[in-house]
């Protein structure tokens, strides 16, 4: 039988294989709740502007909260020859309500419907990006405050840097948190006008108020061209490349936590609620979540790559293809959400093994470049000599098996008879990092303040 919905002109029915590949029911059934508010604005408007009458307008909107409370209560009955959730949603108004249910399509098509779903459905997404970051950086800033002052070694290459503080390498997080919170901040601000009036393409000739549906729908405004409100999703792409940053740095703290973790390193100990043991090795303490952490911007960036594909050389305005747009959207979402969550749980239950950092720390000629840094000062060298009777020092210290302090006074000034003993106060790890106090440094004083402006700014 030709579709109750649109089959006017439809001799027979769709293939049953064509059912399947054009329904979208099985996942868009997400779309509800912001189908429903769409549909009670919208219903609402039509009355106070004289569209429908408000006989009508009050069963659609109740009939609309009955059919709400009827998927919430897992008893309505979804049926897939019905394509989406608009489809499904406005069959059973039908059904409970009658004949007004068919006025409620009045002055909209499903492509400005679907629109504004999942509009309000990503918006959603994106506070709660916002409120997850929010929590993941306060577990950071806590383990910041906590170790602010405690030195552990500072890398680039995987190799001994210099020596660095706790709190520095926490907060170093916690900017790059807060960059991925203004993300989706701007992200959400920007999606934020309403297509719905938009109806299939070029707007309608009925008197529609679209400012009134934006408002009811916590919009800032309508979306001001009806072509591009129906065929863009540009506002699930900003979505998907914030998760996409957003779960690439969550992947490199979990790579940070699955080396710190391991027993050559020992920098921290994971708490055994974010770890698993082995079936074999009974020693094992598996970083688990921290593995699945690295590895989830696979699918986060596999949707956004994804969508990008969907979207890229549509002709305007709405296509089938945009379909495709929600299940990429969802997964992203319900990963990033996950993943936030376990790397909250996770900070905030490690615990830093703080000699263990001490002696990291002072190992690797780790203060090379201050003993280079006091050459300079006091035996005013220009800096590229400083560096090669630094290096050539440091050369030593490794032929003779120990670190740059164990090496005697008599030893540095074979290299370089200037040298002083004084110089061994610039070879401690815990001076070093109290010497590194321009702005931004990782002086604890400077770890202080970074972490006092973002204990303000998220209490
Ligand atoms: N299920 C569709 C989607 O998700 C809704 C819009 C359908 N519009 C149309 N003209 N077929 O994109």
């Amino acid at each position: 039988a030709a579709n109750q919905m649109w089959g006017g002109r439809f001799a027979e029915g769709p293939d049953a294989i064509m059912t399947a590949i054009n329904a979208s029911i099985g996942f868009d059934k997400r779309l509800y709740a912001q189908d429903i508010a769409g549909s009670r604005a919208h219903a609402a408007m039509l009355a106070a502007t004289g569209i429908l009458t408000n006989k009508d307008a009050l069963a659609i909107g109740e009939g609309l909260l009955t059919v709400l409370s009827e998927i919430e209560a897992g008893d309505f009955p979804f049926r897939v020859e019905l394509e989406d959730i608009h489809m499904n949603v406005e069959a059973r108004l039908k059904e409970i309500i009658g004949e007004p249910a068919g006025r409620l399509h009045t002055a909209r098509s499903r492509n400005d419907q679907v629109a504004v779903d999942f509009r309000l459905w990503v918006r959603d997404q994106c506070d709660a990006a916002i409120t997850g970051l929010e929590a993941l950086m306060r577990a950071f800033v806590a383990q910041a405050e906590a170790g602010a002052d405690w030195v552990m070694p500072g890398f680039t290459h995987l190799q001994t840097a210099q020596p660095v503080t706790w709190g520095h390498h926490m907060m170093a997080y916690v900017e790059m948190l807060g960059r991925d919170r203004s993300r989706f901040i701007d992200a959400r601000a920007r999606m934020n006008e309403c297509p719905l009036g938009a109806a299939a393409l070029a707007g309608t000739s009925f008197p529609i108020d679209r400012h009134m549906t934006a408002k009811a729908l916590g919009f800032d405004q309508p979306t001001a061209n009806s072509l591009d409100s129906v065929s863009d999703r540009d506002f699930a792409l900003e979505f998907l490349s914030a998760s996409s940053i957003c779960a690439m740095h969550l992947s490199r703290f979990a790579e940070e936590l699955v080396i710190w973790s391991s027993a050559q390193f020992r920098f921290v100990r994971l708490s055994d609620k974010w770890t698993t043991g082995s079936s074999i090795m009974p020693q094992k303490k598996n970083p688990d979540a921290a593995e699945l952490l690295r590895a989830k911007l696979g699918r986060i960036l596999g949707a956004t790559v994804a969508l990008f594909t969907i979207m890229k050389g549509l002709a305007l305005t709405y296509s089938k293809d945009m379909q495709e747009d929600k299940e990429q959207v969802f997964d992203a979402a319900d990963t990033l959400m996950l993943a936030l969550a376990a790397m909250t749980g996770m900070v905030s239950d490690m615990t830093a093994n703080r000699d263990v950092l001490a002696t990291a720390a002072a190992s690797g000629f780790s203060t090379a470049t201050d003993l280079a840094d006091w050459l300079v000062r006091a035996l005013g060298l220009p800096f590229r000599d400083a560096h090669h009777v630094t290096g050539t020092l440091v050369a030593m210290a490794e032929a003779k098996g120990c670190d740059l302090p164990d090496l005697t006074l008599a030893d540095m000034q074979s290299v370089h008879p200037g040298i002083r003993a004084e110089v061994m106060d610039v070879l401690g790890v815990e001076n070093s990092v109290r010497s590194r106090k321009s702005y931004g440094g990782t002086a604890p004083d400077q770890v202080k303040v970074q972490v006092a402006r973002w204990k303000a700014a998220l209490a």
